[in-house]
């Protein structure tokens, strides 16, 4: 419909907030203690310029790339997020749309669709494996991924477990039973939109997650994997090489934030990484992605692909982090808004606003193609870079 047609990302972040019951709405701006990093990510790619040539580009950009082995028409990801109960039809919406905009998926190990649906829906599906439960749980996990057709494995680490919002965590049920319904029912009167989409489906939000049991198992509830995973030992870089190896294809260590740990990824094997903070879901303080990007490019960016997420909101961003060194960019937030939004058609109309917005840039820096891009088109502010993980000294 036409009224529900938006032109930025933070359009679809307003009517995502008008849609949503309030607690569903704050679980999409999950961020840690003052969200010192959550807001630096968005603020520091503002701090970054421009310098436009005004001549040079061609008629038709090309913004098409491959990732992990995947053709893709435009150097944006969906990164995986975990169980939301923003719209019915979830992780398979998200995986349409991606599909009919031509680009991969990331599927989280805390989904609420089972991943042979979602794979059904996009093919070009990387499945993101928390370290949860030992090596033999995650092999079978992983295994269970293998079987359904996924073509890359995301590793995520990056998590510490500290969140302490000072503006408070949404309160989130543990199962939707009739209890619950009824504490929330306050919530959801105030969005019967929201309301009616489930009501149509006859079923509550799904705060199971499948892709945690074996095929066809409805999963554990959603708090009690999460426990699992606070009481299982953080993952060794032998164990990455270990996992790297069994999975034997592409294989992207996500949340990297220093060089010295991507070298690391570097010798444990990996095909990929992505400079990330978890959407400021980590340790709060940590800089903003894009100022570890290009330390880290420059130190590894000839041995793996170097992608980036966090903060991505424009067309203009996504080219900023290609130019100071990604390959592409995984995109969080933007989709979920653009779920809430629409559904499918909402994440698709994200899609296009940073396809526009990719395609623009392009054309006012005189580059044809993403792959033209170069560090001399971004004018970076003196001190707006953290190489992390360097001796002291090395990056004077
Ligand atoms: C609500 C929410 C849930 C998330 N769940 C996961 C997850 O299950 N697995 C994961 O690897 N990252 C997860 N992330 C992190 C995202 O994959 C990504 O790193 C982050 O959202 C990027 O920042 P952005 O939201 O500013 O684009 C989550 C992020 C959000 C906001």
């Amino acid at each position: 419909m036409a009224d529900q047609w938006f032109e930025t990302v933070a359009f679809a972040q307003q009517l995502a907030k008008k849609r949503l019951p309030k607690p569903v709405y704050a679980a999409l701006l999950a961020a840690s203690e003052k969200g010192v990093t959550v807001a630096d990510n968005v603020d520091a790619f503002a701090e970054l310029g421009f310098a436009p040539h005004v001549i040079g580009a061609l008629e038709k950009r090309d913004l098409a790339t491959t990732v992990m082995g995947q053709d893709i028409s435009l150097p944006v990801v969906i990164s995986p997020t975990g169980v939301q109960a923003v719209h019915p039809d979830g992780e398979v919406a998200v995986a349409r749309a991606a599909a009919a905009r031509g680009t991969a998926m990331g599927l989280s190990s805390f989904a609420s669709k089972p991943i042979e649906e979602v794979v059904a829906a996009n093919p070009q599906l990387f499945f993101q494996v928390y370290w949860l439960g030992g090596r033999d749980a995650i092999a079978a996990r992983v295994e269970r991924a293998r079987a359904a057709g996924a073509v890359g494995l995301i590793v995520t680490t990056d998590w510490s477990f500290s969140h302490g919002r000072d503006w408070g965590s949404p309160k989130i049920p543990e199962e939707m039973n009739l209890r619950t319904t009824v504490r929330m029912m306050p919530h959801g009167l105030t969005r019967p939109r929201w309301l009616y989409q489930w009501a149509k489906t006859m079923r509550p939000p799904n705060l199971r997650v499948p892709n945690q049991a074996s095929r066809g198992e409805p999963g554990p509830p959603f708090f009690a994997a999460y426990g699992e995973w606070m009481g299982t030992p953080p993952p060794t870089w032998e164990d990455i090489a270990w996992l790297r190896e069994l999975w034997g294809g592409p294989f992207m260590l996500k949340g990297v934030m220093r060089v010295d740990d991507a070298k690391r990824a570097v010798d444990a094997g990996v095909s990929a990484i992505s400079v990330s903070n978890h959407g400021g879901n980590n340790l709060d303080g940590t800089p903003a992605s894009i100022r570890a990007l290009p330390a880290i490019a420059d130190a590894v960016g000839d041995q793996v692909e170097v992608l980036l997420d966090g903060g991505i909101r424009r067309g203009s961003d996504v080219i900023k982090a290609l130019a100071l060194g990604a390959r592409a960019v995984m995109i969080g937030r933007a989709y979920l808004w653009g779920l809430a939004a629409n559904g499918q058609a909402g994440v698709e109309n994200v899609l296009d606003v940073l396809r526009n917005g990719i395609d623009s840039a392009l054309m006012g820096l005189g580059r044809s193609s993403v792959h033209d891009l170069v560090a001399s088109d971004i004018l970076v502010p003196p001190g707006f870079t953290r190489a992390l993980g360097l001796p002291a000294g090395a990056d004077d």
